[in-house]
């Protein structure tokens, strides 16, 4: 069992990440709903290293807390200064059991493939090896470490680029940042660096040559999957990882039967589940806690953020967040569910509606034009076009119940507190200040006065008034 090959496994992310130009953490942005140390993390995981240990440094609260949330068995070690990834992992190290392998990742590569990673495990264990180095053939290796091989074709040692010779730099196998060590090599190679180079730092790279020299137990593997080991450490890296995620997922989605017809614009985070003969038409988001039932139809140009979806509801053209829409329920185009709307099955929110904090009841329908916020709408029930449920006084926001089976005519004010009772109508243009019993119509408008002539007389001059003339119309 591999679980019981891995000793420890190390994360560096002491990095200020300073070419992403940004007041967040560079590990800690996100891509497909989870963070690029969440990414990291994750993909360690089936192989049950005995301990984790993160290296910490700039913004170390942030990215601390962060690693403990998500991994609260993880050790964080502090590097108050940057001197380098070798001096990172010194400080990894110190006090750690002696013997056993230790895998070595940077926390800024979230394309890391578990099962790639168990086969390098396997590989080092298998070759006897004290030092591996995961290494990959990048078709532009600009900013890589450069993997420097001798006559045999074995590794000898591992160049930066901005130390690198033209030569060196016509290499295109690059290092990864993804290594495995038998502790105790590590441990003594490590206390050898020093920090010759452009950069001053200690290069964890520089192991490399140093175990060659002592054991000769020091190999280079490629690996297939170049995207895999990508590395972000700017704002193009990491839109360009994103859309590798991006691929990756969707790709696992329509294995699993769901209908996505336009993979390259359909963004779907990990945290997102779907169910088979799901279809997800061009332009559209999927994140947070969303779940969508079978024969559900997302799309086209539609957000579904946080939102619990029924089998075979459809929504179209729409943006929802922290709602529930029911089986056979339909959304959109241009709508805009916000959080705690509910819409029961074969409910209908149609077009340029908002919902907020509002349930609608089993085969209810809001067509069109209408906000509708703090409400709770019995079955059967139709909202006319225009109905606005006016919930805040200024101050405070308040409630509107409506029955079963209640017909509120197009351009109903509701002004809240206020009940309609089960099978009321109101009429159409009223402002409803009182609540309406069952079975009544509420009527809330001047009753209608026409001044006969008018027009004629006050507007002689227009248009109008000669097309009243011709139609009989007299002063
Ligand atoms: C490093 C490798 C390079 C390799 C590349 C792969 C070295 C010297 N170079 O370069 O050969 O091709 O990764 O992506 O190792 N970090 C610390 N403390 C430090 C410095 C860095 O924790 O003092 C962390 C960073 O947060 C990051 C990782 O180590 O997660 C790698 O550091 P980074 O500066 O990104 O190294 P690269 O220049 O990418
Ligand atoms: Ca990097």
């Amino acid at each position: 069992m591999l679980s019981h090959k891995l000793e420890t496994a190390i994360v560096l992310a002491a990095g200020e990440g300073t070419r992403m130009k940004s007041g967040t953490a560079k590990v800690l942005h996100t891509i497909a709903g989870r963070t690029i140390i969440g990414h990291v993390l994750e993909a360690l995981k089936p192989l049950s290293p005995k301990e984790l240990r993160v290296v910490v440094g700039a913004s170390r609260e942030a990215v601390e807390s962060h690693v403990k949330e998500i991994s609260p068995n993880a050790i964080t070690v502090f590097q108050s200064e940057r001197n380098g990834t070798g001096h990172a992992v010194q400080l990894a190290l110190a006090g750690l059991k002696a013997s056993g392998n230790v895998l070595v990742v940077a926390g800024d590569t979230p394309l890391l493939n578990p099962l790639t990673l168990t086969e390098f495990l396997e590989a080092h264990i298998e070759m006897g090896n004290e030092a591996s180095v995961m290494t990959a053939s990048l078709p532009d290796p600009s900013g890589y470490g450069r993997i420097i091989r001798d006559e045999t074709g074995s590794i000898a040692r591992i160049v930066e680029e901005r130390d690198a010779t033209d030569d060196e730099k016509s290499v295109d196998e690059i290092n990864t940042g993804v290594y495995l060590f038998d502790i105790a090599a590590l441990t003594s190679a490590v206390a050898k660096l020093t920090n010759k180079n452009s950069q001053g730092e200690l290069y964890l790279t520089d192991v490399i040559a140093l175990i060659k020299a002592s054991s000769n137990k020091a190999s280079a593997i490629l690996s297939f999957d170049f995207t895999e080991t990508l590395g972000i450490n700017d704002r193009a890296q990491l839109a360009e990882c994103a859309n590798y995620m991006r691929e990756r997922i969707n790709l696992e989605h329509m294995k699993a039967g769901v209908a996505i017809i336009d993979p390259a614009s359909t963004w779907i985070d990990v945290t997102v589940t779907l169910a088979s003969d799901v279809t997800i038409y061009p332009g559209s988001w999927l994140s947070g806690t969303t779940s969508v039932a079978t024969g559900a139809i997302i799309g086209p140009r539609t957000t579904l953020d946080s939102v619990q979806v029924g089998e075979g509801a459809s929504i179209i053209e729409s943006h929802c967040t922290g709602s529930v829409i029911g089986p056979q329920a339909t959304v959109g185009p241009f709508s805009f569910l916000r959080a705690g709307s509910h819409l029961a099955a074969k409910a209908k929110v149609g077009a340029y509606v908002e919902v907020k904090n509002s349930s609608i009841g089993e085969g209810s329908k809001v067509p069109h034009l209408s906000y509708v916020g703090d409400a709770t709408i019995g079955s059967g029930t139709n909202i006319g076009a225009a109905t606005i449920f006016v919930n805040y006084d200024g101050v405070e926001k308040h409630k509107t119940i409506i029955g079963d089976e209640v017909r509120i005519g197009s351009d109903t004010m509701l002004v809240a507190p206020v009940t309609v009772g089960d099978g009321a109508y109101t009429a159409a243009g009223s402002v409803i200040t009182e609540d309406v019993p069952a079975g009544a119509i509420g009527v809330a408008r001047a009753k209608q006065k026409n001044i006969l002539g008018w027009v004629l007389r006050k507007r002689s001059a227009t248009k109008s008034a000669q097309a009243a003339k011709k139609a009989g119309a007299t002063e």
